[in-house]
């Protein structure tokens, strides 16, 4: 089984403000002189010192070229106020996605090229008002959702995207929900429609999004959930309420289903990609639901492989029109990625997430918490299999973290 220990880590180094002060690259000339006086003189007024001052800095994390682990660095950004529309928000807490690690490797395009601060995901205390900002409050707790940008110790994001942490809720769950519960919500119940007494297949089932979608099954009534994950999870699995759990690196997981209900399953979400999709759509009932989310299939090492992205493109699932229609059987796909202009969509969704939580029905499993300075540790802690629940990024080290240990 895995267990989860208590450890004391040291802090990472402060941020340090930049060497000397930086100015516009178009600074006309007078604007230079107070500097210029101050720091020629021993003593300067206060008031050029202030000038003179640096202005304020903070950490981010930067993905500076595509390959392993080593491309994330810790770096020192000059930090600005709001523009009109938006907040800026001081960070607490960030998820790991997969799609993260996909990224590093140059395999995610709605990640712009490097070197970019990546980061769809983050929670944290609004600090300061751009003008136009009516709904927001500065000391509100928010959660924020964007194409990336956000693994950093201060962002300026637009108000729309920030939504209002439930009562009760820590940083961490926050920083853990978003992307993990909207995604499991909406391919479980807006494309799956899952009724009472169904049986659905979740893949990855111990990860962020598993553990989302298992939690929402347990929402309606009667529901048989199967789960494929590494068997070193399968106590947790069952734990929360997984009645198969599947171990798919030692077995073929379609016959196991097979084995416990020969007709197959009404759901089964599909992160995999590639020839897992095809067995997906052969183990659906009649009316049952396909809905794929994900190329996971694509990731077998720290770098990029052309041989998992040539076996993945060559057993894509295809099928027409025609086909489908005899099948009786219904194929989704789903891309939050795609939907950053869905304010409203999303919205409503997490004011569904927002109830569940305060009904005590859902609660983000944290597996780890790390330290921007161990942003490499944390994806090995993903990538390599061993996380039950989702990885946190903090800005700075907290004073204890919780840290799964390898068994
Ligand atoms: N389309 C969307 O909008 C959307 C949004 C969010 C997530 N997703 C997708 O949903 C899936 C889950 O994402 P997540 O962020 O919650 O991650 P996650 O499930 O926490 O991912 C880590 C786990 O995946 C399993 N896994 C399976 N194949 C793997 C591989 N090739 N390499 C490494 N680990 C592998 C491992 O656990 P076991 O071995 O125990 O299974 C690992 O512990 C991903 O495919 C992701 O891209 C899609």
């Amino acid at each position: 089984g895995c267990s989860t220990s208590t450890t004391a880590r040291p802090a990472p180094p402060r941020p340090r403000p930049g060497p000397g002060f930086s100015l516009p690259a178009a600074a006309p000339l007078p604007h230079l002189l107070p500097q210029l006086r101050s720091a020629m003189s021993a003593e300067p007024a206060p008031a050029a010192a202030a000038a003179a001052a640096p202005p304020p800095r903070h950490r981010a994390l930067v993905l500076t070229g595509f390959g392993g682990y080593e491309k994330l660095k810790v770096q020192s950004r000059r930090s600005s106020g709001p523009g009109p529309g938006e907040v800026s928000v001081r960070v607490h807490a960030c998820g790991l996605n997969f799609a993260d690690l996909l990224a590093r490797q140059g395999l995610y395009d709605r990640l712009p090229p490097p070197p970019v601060c990546p980061g769809m995901e983050c929670a944290g205390v609004v600090r300061a008002l751009g003008d136009g900002v009516r709904d927001r409050q500065v000391g509100d707790k928010v959660m924020i959702l964007a194409k990336s940008g956000l693994w950093q110790e201060v962002v300026n994001v637009p108000a729309r995207q920030t939504f209002l942490m439930p009562a009760g809720m820590s940083f961490e769950e926050a920083a853990a929900l978003p992307v993990n519960y909207i995604t499991a919500y909406m391919i479980l119940f807006d494309f799956g429609n899952l009724r009472p007494n169904q049986s659905v297949l979740i893949h990855m089932a111990a990860g962020g999004v598993g553990t989302a979608a298992i939690q929402l099954c347990k929402t309606v009534e009667n529901v048989t959930i199967f789960g494929t994950a590494s068997a070193s999870k399968h106590d947790a699995l069952r734990s929360s309420g997984v009645a198969h759990p599947i171990d798919y690196r030692t077995m073929d997981y379609a016959e196991e289903v097979r084995k416990i209900s020969p007709k197959g399953v009404d759901i089964v979400l599909d992160p995999l990609g590639g020839s897992d999709t095809s067995k997906a759509f052969n183990l659906l009932k009649p009316m049952g639901k396909l809905i794929t989310y994900g190329v996971s299939n694509l990731l077998t090492g720290q770098k990029k492989s052309l041989v998992a992205m040539a076996k993945t493109w060559w057993n894509q699932f295809s099928i027409n029109a025609l086909q489908l229609l005899h099948h009786n059987k219904a194929v989704c796909g789903y891309d939050l990625g795609s939907m950053d202009e869905e304010f409203e969509l999303i919205g409503r969704v997490l004011s569904k997430l927002d109830n569940l939580y305060s009904q005590g029905k859902i609660k983000p499993k944290i597996d780890s918490v790390w330290p921007f300075d161990q942003v490499a540790d944390a994806m090995r802690q993903m990538q390599e299999k061993k996380n039950v629940g989702k990885v946190i990024l903090v800005p700075e080290a907290p004073k204890e973290e919780s840290k799964k240990e390898e068994n």
